[in-house]
């Protein structure tokens, strides 16, 4: 178990733009980091720098007390577990989970008895003679997580390493990886894009965004208080609805929104699809239902405000949900649960507060 450092940390392929942007974060012991942020965001890359799998252009990156910037990886102490487990198809369970240890010089019985008890937490006991092929896809997984957890690294780097199993998998092998932490108490961090496992896994949430960090926090604050535009459209599905102020004046004539009266033009208001008040047209902003998607236990329903190009993304329980696209509503917000950020995208809180 080891607190995680990085300081400055930048990144640079050759002949490339630079993919990490001076990263600055503190991993506690046995904290549950998770690292989420689009598609080419550097996510991958700053694992593998800390893994030592590439080096890095600057900065620094301690483990415990100690920087490990200049030691191979197998010094780190440091393991990684990937979306494509990659086992050796012709070794048994215990032989591929057992097979860094032995190659490391570790005796032959304790690499049995280390093997045997790991085997014993992630319940592989009765596959340890099986091959690969035999596996189920979790099972595999688990293989892969086992390999790394053998070697009593100090800290756990996955990335993404649920995303190639099926939906029910995903949510056996989330519970598992939260009562695998449990027990071992091991610093992790947790590259994912599932919105649920980020929520659920995370004692902390890092959002990236092009090699920089926005925001780093429980889920809880990332979710309520979003620092900013993008943490607030990156979490929440469907994701946060963003309505010019103009568009929310222009609909005042009719219809009043409290909107605090130093809330300038250029604001934009965010409010998740949950947050909506449903009333009868002549109440709150009118908005047309374009299209309903009953999803069984809530109802996402996208709307235009009327006279405003602004589409709007509601979700409302299922339950005595009558809505029909062509249908015109009312919609009211609370003010505490309106998001308003200023022209930079930086949020100014909720409009209650401000
Ligand atoms: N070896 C490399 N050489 C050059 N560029 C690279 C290399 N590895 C990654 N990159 C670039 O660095 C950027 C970040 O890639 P990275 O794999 O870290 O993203 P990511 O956040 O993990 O994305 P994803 O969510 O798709 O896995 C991308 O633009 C990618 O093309
Ligand atoms: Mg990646």
């Amino acid at each position: 178990m080891a607190e995680l450092s990085l300081r400055q940390v930048r990144k640079t392929f050759p002949g490339g733009i630079e993919v990490l942007r001076g990263i600055d974060l503190d991993v506690a012991d046995g904290e549950f980091m998770v690292f989420v942020g689009p598609s080419g965001c550097g996510k991958s890359t700053l694992l593998r720098v800390m893994a030592g799998l590439e080096t890095m252009t600057d900065g620094d990156l301690s483990i415990g007390d100690r920087s490990v910037r200049d030691l191979a990886p197998a010094e780190r102490g440091v393991a990684m577990v990937f979306q494509s487990y990659a086992l050796y198809p012709h070794m048994s369970v215990a032989q591929n989970m057992g097979f860094g240890l032995k190659m490391s010089g570790v005796p032959k019985a304790i690499v049995a008895q280390k093997v045997g008890e790991v085997a014993e937490v992630l319940q592989l006991t009765h596959l340890l003679d099986s091959k690969p092929g035999v596996l189920s896809g979790g099972q595999r997984q688990r293989v892969a997580i086992g390999r790394a957890i053998v070697r009593t690294p100090k800290v756990f780097l996955f990335d993404e390493p649920l995303s190639n199993l099926d939906a029910s998998l995903r949510v056996q092998m989330r519970m598992e990886l939260a009562r695998l932490h449990k027990a071992l108490g091991t610093t992790m961090i947790y590259v994912t894009h599932d919105q649920v496992e980020a929520m659920t896994l995370g004692q902390r949430i890092t959002v990236f965004n092009g090699g920089r960090m926005e925001q780093v926090g429980t889920p809880q604050t990332l979710f309520n208080q979003p620092a900013n535009q993008f943490v607030a459209g990156f979490l929440g599905s469907p994701r946060m609805n963003f309505i010019p102020v103009q568009a929310i004046q222009a609909g005042i004539q009719t219809n009043p929104w409290c909107l605090p009266h130093h809330v300038s033009r250029e604001c934009v208001i965010g409010i998740r699809p949950e947050d909506f008040l449903l009333g009868s047209a002549d109440a709150g902003m009118r908005a047309c239902i374009d299209m309903v998607e009953n999803l069984g236990d809530v109802v996402i329903a996208y709307t235009t405000l009327s006279g405003q190009p602004a589409s709007i993304a509601l979700k409302l329980p299922a339950a005595g949900c009558t809505l029909q696209s062509g249908d015109v509503i009312g919609l009211q917000v609370k003010p505490e649960k309106m998001h308003v950020f200023n022209q930079n995208g930086e949020a100014l809180g909720p409009c209650a507060a401000i």
